[in-house]
């Protein structure tokens, strides 16, 4: 079972993973953690690349590097995990292309998905979870100025707004959560989700 955590930078993603890890392993299921991009050597090359870089890098080249360290993470990570019969949760994964690249650089989606889908091997969350928070509270809790940051107020809102398009479209896997709310109180929402599904999903 895969689950993916997505969102605004700074919108609470990796204390979600971590406090859903912490959960499961409690009561004994078998949990993976991995990041995105990154998690695999050719990944987090790759993360540095297009983290931390003067170099230009179109947005085309930008969506296909993100989908090559996604290639790579899914072959010799997540497959082999859920193989072995781990709950993986996964820090951003395909939607994070959607929304980034796609909704925010103005890519054509049709071409986004496609490359998602070749990237992925047709692999998809069995649920994810959108964090939800205004712009500014993101880009005022995000301490970093990476590559991405670097994007400007607009393109975080048309990022926004792609999940939202995305939980819109696919409403049985994507729950879009109201993330200004405290850790806990935000945790105790996404438990519900992944109680209702745990029996049927593993
Ligand atoms: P990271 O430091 O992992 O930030 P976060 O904690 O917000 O996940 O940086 C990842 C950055 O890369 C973030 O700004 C989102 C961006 N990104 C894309 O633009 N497209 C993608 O497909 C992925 C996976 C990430």
């Amino acid at each position: 079972m895969l689950i993916s955590f997505e969102g605004l930078d700074g919108c609470g993603k990796s204390t979600q993973v971590q406090l859903l890890a912490e959960r499961l392993q409690s009561l004994g299921y078998p949990v993976r953690i991995f990041r995105e991009p990154g998690a695999t050597p050719l990944s987090e090359y790759i993360r540095q690349l297009l983290l931390h870089t003067e170099m230009e890098i179109s947005p085309i080249a930008e969506m296909l590097l993100f989908n090559a360290a996604r290639a790579q993470l899914v072959h010799s990570a997540i497959r082999p995990a859920l193989e072995a019969g781990a709950i993986v949760l996964c820090d951003r994964f395909d939607d994070s292309t959607t929304a980034y690249q796609g909704y925010g650089r103005g890519l054509p989606l049709a071409v986004v998905l496609q490359c998602n889908q070749i990237a992925t091997d047709g692999l998809k969350p069995a649920l994810t979870f959108v964090l939800d928070v205004p712009v500014e509270l993101a880009l005022q809790r995000s301490q970093k100025s990476d590559r991405m940051e670097q994007a400007g107020l607009l393109f975080f809102e048309r990022v926004r707004w792609g999940y939202r398009e995305i939980a819109l479209r696919e409403p049985d896997r994507v729950i879009c959560v109201d993330a200004t709310y405290t850790p806990d109180e935000v945790h105790t929402t996404i438990w519900h989700h992944v109680c209702r599904r745990l029996p049927s999903l593993l």
